[in-house]
């Protein structure tokens, strides 16, 4: 696949323990059952938390890529009988990972960039804070989902995050994720208050994907080391979670047809459709 093709998508916050990696590993869970290839990566190098949610134990992480010659085929897991559906783990308890210097980020894009290019999509779930892996991590994505509660201290933490990344990198897309939220008015409301902030201080606007109930079953399937969209499918916030990936499966075809009209618009002259 032309590595063009694939959609990367970053799940980022500024603040932790706002749902980041469930709503990670959910949607992608959703979007594999839905026929797409997916990379499912653990971005929190350092501090891994999907091997957990997983209830697995990698042999081999990120840090192997970095370390020695090692093909990243040979460190990806796969969690699926069928093809499609690959984790790419990352280290726990290594704190000097958390920041990579430019060029060990380099080296590490250089020899991901080979795997990403098999999939449909590729979900990178980011750990907490502004530092610059995660900020490299959010600029390269195609697609960046804010997880944001309805918690001031969340609100405060995503539009700083947005801001860094707006002012630094000049990225200016973002999709909102409101998470845990306990009926439709939290989800305006807490959306209004980003979406006016970053329109008011930052000039642009940011769109809103939707929002997941808060729901009980989320903390169980997590006990249980268990996908929520295997664990309890019906549960109110899987049903939200399914729509969110609808609406991701929508956005990348739409930005696909994009890619090819361009591409196809912008063939050598005398190109010949019948030869
Ligand atoms: N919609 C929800 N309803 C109820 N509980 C939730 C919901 N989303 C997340 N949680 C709870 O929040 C906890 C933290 O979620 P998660 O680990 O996904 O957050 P995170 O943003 O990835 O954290 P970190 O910043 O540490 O990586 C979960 O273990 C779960 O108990
Ligand atoms: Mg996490």
């Amino acid at each position: 696949m032309n590595k063009n093709a694939t959609f990367s998508i970053s799940v980022l916050s500024g603040k932790g323990g706002v749902g980041k990696t469930n709503v990670a590993l959910n949607l992608a869970y959703c979007l594999f059952k839905g026929h797409h290839d997916l990379l499912l990566m653990d971005c929190d190098i350092g501090l891994a938390n999907l091997d957990v949610l997983l209830g697995i134990t990698p042999e081999r992480n990120i840090q192997d890529l970095l370390d020695s010659d090692i093909s990243p085929e040979d460190v990806t897991v796969p969690l699926a009988e069928t093809k499609g559906f690959d984790f790419l783990p990352a280290a726990s308890g290594v704190p000097e990972l958390l920041e990579l210097d430019e060029e060990m980020q380099a080296t590490l894009f250089e020899r991901l960039t080979p795997l990403f290019s098999r999939y449909h999509f590729l979900f990178m779930d980011l750990g907490a804070g502004i530092t610059s892996t995660i900020l490299s991590f959010a600029t390269m994505s195609k697609l960046r989902l804010v997880v944001v509660t309805p918690e001031p201290t969340s609100l405060t933490d995503s539009y700083a995050m947005i801001k860094v990344l707006a002012t630094q990198h000049n990225v200016k897309d973002f999709h909102i994720v409101v998470n845990q939220v306990e009926s439709k008015r939290d989800e305006q409301e807490t959306f209004g208050r980003l979406n006016a902030a970053c329109e008011r201080f930052l000039g642009f606007p940011v769109s809103l994907l939707g929002s997941i109930q808060y729901d009980k079953a989320i903390s169980e399937s997590v006990r249980r080391q268990v996908p929520l969209m295997k664990h309890a499918p019906n549960s109110p916030a899987a049903k939200d979670i399914f729509q969110l990936a609808l609406k991701l499966a929508k956005l990348r075809e739409e930005r696909h047809a994009a890619l090819v009209k361009e591409t196809v618009l912008n063939l050598p002259s005398g190109w010949d459709f019948g030869s």
